[in-house]
């Protein structure tokens, strides 16, 4: 027999490894975990979509109203940042929210040129965005791209030489630890030209009391989309948990400087995992972590700006300063870049 190789492509993976193992084994090591914990990325199925959505409706939760106003009032401070037409309008998630809506409308109205480029790793969301967005703006050109984001952006790179402007709106970012948002940032500086331009929305610290009422919201929805992680296990992995015998509990770190959620057992108990093949227990009050918001101060984005490559050209805040969208530029040429490299060497050194 001739030796040979074969280069298996994604269609290939379909009976290996799916997601669905992918979620299993992230369950089986967040469980096992002490403290245990599991990805708040495994937040959004459809259900934790639409729960998202309800709770970015909620006046408890402002940081959506407050987006809003900076966009409200700032958008032509963030074309202007844009500058050179055309330009591509490149947004990291295909939220379809008010908020990119608002960004659409402004800019369409002002006649700048430009196209909406969204990316999305999620087929069915990207399907919606854009047949809605067909019926609402029949002349604006979009053009979807159905993968993860630094694909995405090298391959929009490698077709079309036009400066984009990339927006990262919501708090997205604050789901990362400092670590995590470093890497996410430099692998985005990576994918961008010099020159372009980021839009970044961040959280700022805030009076504890109006984080705690945001993240424990006085409805239920936000306990609603925490245990509905549970209801995944249950329903996509064969788990048997009581969600009855769970508490949501939202807590401020002072320390971290984030909003972390729980879900807490409220006695001992057994839950049993039919995809893993075992059980896992849970004593009396043991907490299950479930995810990090992390909150900013000004120089907290300014020094994550400096680490990742970026120069901050203005913070646009809301009329409260409870929210900033920051208006950052690639900086890729010169001293910039060295100095850059040589921050990032030197934090591997120490
Ligand atoms: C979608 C990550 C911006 O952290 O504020 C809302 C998710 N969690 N309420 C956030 C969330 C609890 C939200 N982000």
């Amino acid at each position: 027999m001739p030796a040979t190789y074969k280069i298996l492509q994604s269609a290939d993976h379909a009976d290996s490894f799916n997601n669905r193992d992918a979620f299993a084994l992230d369950v089986l090591v967040g469980l096992s975990s002490m403290p245990k914990s599991i990805s708040s990325k495994y937040f959004y199925d459809q259900r934790g979509s639409e729960l998202f959505r309800q709770i970015s409706l909620l006046p408890e939760y402002y940081l959506t109203e407050r987006e809003l106003e900076i966009i409200e009032h700032h958008w032509s401070t963030v074309a202007a940042a844009a500058g050179r037409e055309p330009f591509n309008l490149v947004e990291l998630g295909a939220g379809f929210s008010q908020k990119s809506l608002l960004f659409l409308e402004h800019f369409a109205k002002a006649g700048l040129a430009f196209r909406y480029v969204p990316i999305d790793i999620s087929e069915s969301a990207m399907a919606g965005l854009v047949e809605s967005l067909g019926e609402r703006f029949p002349h604006l050109e979009v053009n979807g791209l159905v993968t993860d984001y630094f694909n995405g952006l090298k391959w929009l790179n490698r077709r079309h030489r036009r400066r984009n402007l990339v927006l990262f709106l919501g708090s997205s970012i604050g789901n990362f630890n400092h670590t995590r948002a470093c890497f996410f940032l430099r692998s985005l500086w990576n994918a961008l030209n010099h020159d372009d331009v980021v839009l970044i929305g961040f959280d700022m610290k805030k009076d504890i009391d109006l984080l705690l009422r945001a993240y424990n919201d006085s409805e239920g929805v936000t306990r609603e989309f925490n245990l509905n992680l549970l209801c995944r296990i249950n329903g996509e992995l064969g788990g048997n948990f009581d969600l009855s015998k769970f508490r949501h509990f939202g807590t401020y770190n002072v320390s971290s400087g984030a909003m972390e959620s729980y879900l807490v057992s409220q006695e001992r108990q057994m839950v049993f995992i039919e995809a893993i093949g075992r059980s896992f227990l849970f004593e009396p009050w043991e907490p299950l972590h479930t995810e990090y918001s992390y909150k900013y101060l000004a120089s907290d984005i300014d020094r994550l700006a400096e680490e990742t490559g970026f120069e901050v050209k203005q913070h646009l805040y809301d009329s409260r300063n409870y929210f900033a969208d920051s208006v950052w530029r690639v900086q890729k040429v010169g001293s910039g870049e060295l100095a850059s490299r040589d921050r990032s060497l030197t934090a591997k050194a120490g």
